[in-house]
């Protein structure tokens, strides 16, 4: 099917594009803070020990005994783990379970079975949500200190959860099992990057937490921020990393002197450099490009240091070529495994977010995203050397209007919403970033079990 159509984009563009610009905005003008403090950090780590050292672990919620992630699909009935391989063990943070999960790892990594014998090819990015309380959501909000208000939707009190209880059931897949320890042992020894804007901060956190609350022993991590843009969570015991270097429009946006901002279509971010050498890299691009007016973050375009006039989507092209030019100048694919996420869709005016508890099941779903965009994104990936693979969420994102923060989140201030400003739902709502737990760990788990496959083609 043809998900995403020029149609509505220009439509809802100024509307629909509000929210997610003001809070870009913000963190662009660093008037809240980008991430929470390492203090705040150390404390929710320190508090977390004290807690486990006072009391006997509490008992596993029924989510977790049942079983999450291995990022395995398996044959089409949905399987029980077995008992010693669930993730409840791993999370109760005790030393025979450390061991347990340990002696239970050395399993292949995870990959996913082919079809179950019907004939039919399995497409990880073509499929259904199932409603499936037994296996998700991966994690709870509360056993993941660094997940950023913003997105902790029943922290902010959203009262319905079904919305962290959906697996996405690829057709012809086989049904998903998720193990935390498999996982941990697939991510020993690497290092993950996501480059890119809020979405993919978003789809960061997630994984993070994945491996966090899966982790052994929790206080042997560590977040470092080593700059305003630029965030790493470590797993000491895994010598893992999963890091997040911001870059909206993954060229370089440069404040000058007189404090207009320049986006130069022909460089990348000297932070850049940073990531190569990493195992995995997952670049994002988009939303940041479709923002006009007052919202738009540069004040003029930017080639060879002089000023260019060009439509937006021929500026969007250059900067992709760009992009698509460094990846192949500066990374070794041997090394490294690029990944580009697709557009991580809206839901706003015709299809909002507020006050939706379920999926979309009835196909009805209206696209915002501008189709050239999208074109020139694939083409884009298409003409590079490198092997980059195109991680396709749009699809099966678009279903999910039911999974954003609308009004469970925070404020310019970084506050929750008060109860008037939820009353407010037209000015507040957010329906562009994700709740956690919640879809971007389906990203994650797509993405963990791309890693696995060989000659990956991921459409
Ligand atoms: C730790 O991981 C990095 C890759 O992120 C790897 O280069 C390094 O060799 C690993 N160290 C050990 C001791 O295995
Ligand atoms: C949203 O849900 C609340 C609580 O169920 C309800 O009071 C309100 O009328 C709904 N608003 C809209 C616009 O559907
Ligand atoms: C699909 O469901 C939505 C919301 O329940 C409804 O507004 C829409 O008319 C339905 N479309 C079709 C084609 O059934
Ligand atoms: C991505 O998925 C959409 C919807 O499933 C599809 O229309 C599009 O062709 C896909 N893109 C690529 C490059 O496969």
């Amino acid at each position: 099917m043809d998900s995403i159509a020029a149609s509505s984009a220009q439509r809802g563009a100024l509307c629909s594009l509000l929210c997610l610009c003001l809070f870009s905005a913000g963190l662009l003008l660093g008037s809240r803070p980008f991430f929470p403090t390492p203090r705040l950090w150390e404390h929710f780590s320190r508090a977390q020990q004290q807690r486990l050292a006072r009391t006997a672990p509490p008992p596993a919620p029924p989510h977790v005994a049942a079983a999450v992630a291995a990022a395995a699909y398996h044959d089409h009935d949905v399987q029980a783990p077995a008992p010693d391989a669930g993730y409840g063990e791993l999370g109760r943070e005790e030393e025979d379970d450390e061991e347990m999960a340990l002696g239970a790892a050395p399993a292949p990594a995870p990959a996913w079975e082919d079809g179950g014998g019907e004939g039919r090819e399995c497409d990880l990015l073509d499929g259904s949500w199932v409603h499936d309380p037994a296996a998700y959501p991966l994690y709870q909000a509360a056993e993941c200190p660094f997940l950023s208000d913003q997105v902790t939707c029943r922290r902010n009190g959203r009262p319905d959860a079904g919305y962290e209880q959906w697996r996405w059931q690829p057709r012809g897949c086989g049904s998903a099992r998720f193990r935390g320890a498999e996982v941990l042992e697939q991510l020993r020894n690497r290092r993950l990057v996501f480059v890119g804007d809020s979405l993919n901060r978003n789809m960061w956190e997630s994984l993070a937490c994945i491996i966090y609350t899966a982790l052994p022993d929790r206080s042997r991590t560590r977040i470092e921020d080593v700059s305003s843009e630029y965030r790493i969570f470590r797993a000491m015991d895994y010598n893992c990393s999963v890091e997040f270097f911001w870059s909206p429009f993954l060229v370089k946006l440069e404040t000058k002197q007189d404090q207009t901002k320049a986006l130069k279509l022909d460089q990348l971010p000297t932070m850049i450099k940073q990531v190569v050498g990493a195992d995995v890299i997952i670049f994002n691009t988009g939303h940041w490009w479709t923002h006009t007016g007052k919202l738009r973050a540069w004040d003029h375009l930017e080639r060879n240091g002089v000023h260019v006039e060009m439509e937006g989507e021929e500026a969007f092209n250059r900067a992709l070529r760009t992009w698509a030019r460094w990846v192949d100048h500066n990374i070794d694919p041997t090394r490294t495994k690029v990944f580009f996420r697709s557009i991580s869709p809206e839901h706003k005016s015709a299809n909002w977010c507020y006050n939706q508890t379920t999926p979309i099941t009835n196909g009805t779903i209206i696209p915002w995203f501008p189709k050239g965009m999208i074109s020139i994104v694939q083409r884009n990936i298409q003409s590079m050397k490198t092997p980059a693979t195109y991680l396709n969420i749009t699809h099966l994102s678009e279903l999910r209007i039911d999974a954003h923060p609308s009004v469970y989140t925070t404020n310019r201030d970084g506050k929750p919403l008060s109860t008037e400003q939820r009353q407010q739902p037209i000015t507040y709502s957010d329906c562009s970033h994700w709740c956690l737990p919640g879809l971007p760990d389906t990203w994650n788990v797509i993405l963990l079990v791309s890693l696995t496959r060989h000659g990956s083609n991921v459409h």
